[in-house]
């Protein structure tokens, strides 16, 4: 089964064929990713009518190369899958049309794809991962811990009730002076920190349900850091060594209450899986893989570039649903919110890819 994959819910415009192989497992034909960063860079920040026009401008030739590198024409696809949200409203609307039009034209199914979803089974394109397994996604735009049970079963543990965990490093990053995106910033500048300095809270430590908070930490430190001002480059250094080092415990603490209540509900994880660019912290990778070992578990982490935003998740994500006969009607809406377990009231951290 070969399926192409369209992302474009963010800041990254992407397109990927991905073939899945009898032994349940995928092989990545191609993988093209096109980052906005440096258009963002300048505003510290995601500004959604620039990434919205971004997408129009390069999706066509972000396809075109995707489908070039596999060597494939659409006809030879079995399903064309698109990212239908959640995420920024304009980018979504951009690369789900697309979708639709080359299922039109190719005769082939459509599979609208929740981004959170297809984080949610990269461990299966990479690792096999059977269900049922914990799943960590933290990246700008969502923090949550997930039981994945089955393909379109997915039972939210916890959440943030405030910031995203990478949305917190890139505030702390700018309120530091470093650069867009700024948790790669942050986690370089803590390795010449001293964690001990500057004492941070940790908020929500031991509480029995997996929430997270983390704009009071985020505020902590910015009032360190007025105390202290002008900041030093060693200051700079020992915030972010403070930070980090908080949020890895916010996260080891909270990542214990999500593993407690999924055993609780559904037994004993087959793994606890890692997804999002906060995944590629070394710092917060490591605390993960010892709440794993406690809970006599493993870690599986995908490769830093599919943790990250990329159209393979999503191609990824089609296949396991056709597989499934699941697939969509061209009427099929895109959707700025759209929580994977479908109950309760979108938070925040939901209305952003
Ligand atoms: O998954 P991702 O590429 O995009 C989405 O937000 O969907 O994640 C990007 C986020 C940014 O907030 C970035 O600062 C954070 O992940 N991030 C990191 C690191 N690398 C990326 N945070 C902490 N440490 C890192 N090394
Ligand atoms: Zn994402």
């Amino acid at each position: 089964m070969l399926v192409l994959g369209i992302e474009t819910t963010c800041d990254e415009t992407a397109a990927a064929v991905v073939r899945h192989l009898d032994d349940g497992r995928g092989e990545i034909l191609s993988n093209i990713v096109l980052s906005q960063t440096a258009e963002h860079a300048p505003y510290g920040g995601v500004v959604p009518e620039i990434a919205a026009r971004a997408h129009v401008e390069a999706l066509d030739f972000i396809i075109a190369q995707a489908m070039i590198e596999a060597k494939l024409t659409f006809s030879a696809l079995d399903g064309i899958a698109a990212a239908a949200g959640p995420g920024l409203i304009g980018g979504v609307i951009v690369g789900l049309t697309t979708a639709k039009a080359i299922a039109l034209v190719a005769e082939r199914p459509l599979v609208a794809v929740n981004h959170l979803e297809a984080h949610a089974l990269t461990a299966r394109l990479t690792d096999a991962t059977p269900f049922p397994y914990c799943l960590f996604l933290a990246s700008g735009g969502h923090t949550q811990i997930v039981a994945v049970l089955d393909v379109g079963q997915y039972v939210r543990l916890g959440t943030t009730i405030d910031d995203a965990i990478g949305e917190a490093f890139d505030k702390t990053a700018k309120l530091l002076g470093l650069s867009y995106p700024g948790g790669p910033e942050v986690e370089r500048e803590a390795q010449k920190g001293d964690v001990d300095r500057f004492i941070l809270p940790r908020p929500m430590l031991g509480r029995a349900e997996a929430d997270f908070s983390l704009s009071g930490l985020k505020t902590a430190l910015r009032l360190e850091a007025e105390k202290i001002a002008p900041l030093s480059d060693q200051d700079v250094s020992d915030l972010c060594a403070a930070f980090q080092q908080a949020v890895a415990d916010v996260v080891t603490d909270r990542l214990r209450a999500g593993l407690r209540l999924f055993r609780e509900r559904f037994g004993g994880p087959t793994a606890l899986v890692a997804a999002g660019g906060v995944a590629s912290n070394q710092t917060i990778r490591r605390a993960l893989g010892r709440v794993a070992s406690e809970h006599g578990t493993v870690l599986v982490a995908p490769p830093p570039e599919l943790c990250t935003d990329n159209g393979a998740m999503i191609a990824w994500a089609g296949c396991e649903r056709l597989l499934r006969g699941m697939t969509d009607t061209l009427d099929v809406a895109p959707r700025a919110r759209w929580p994977l377990d479908g109950d309760g009231w979108p938070r925040r951290d939901e209305a952003r890819a």
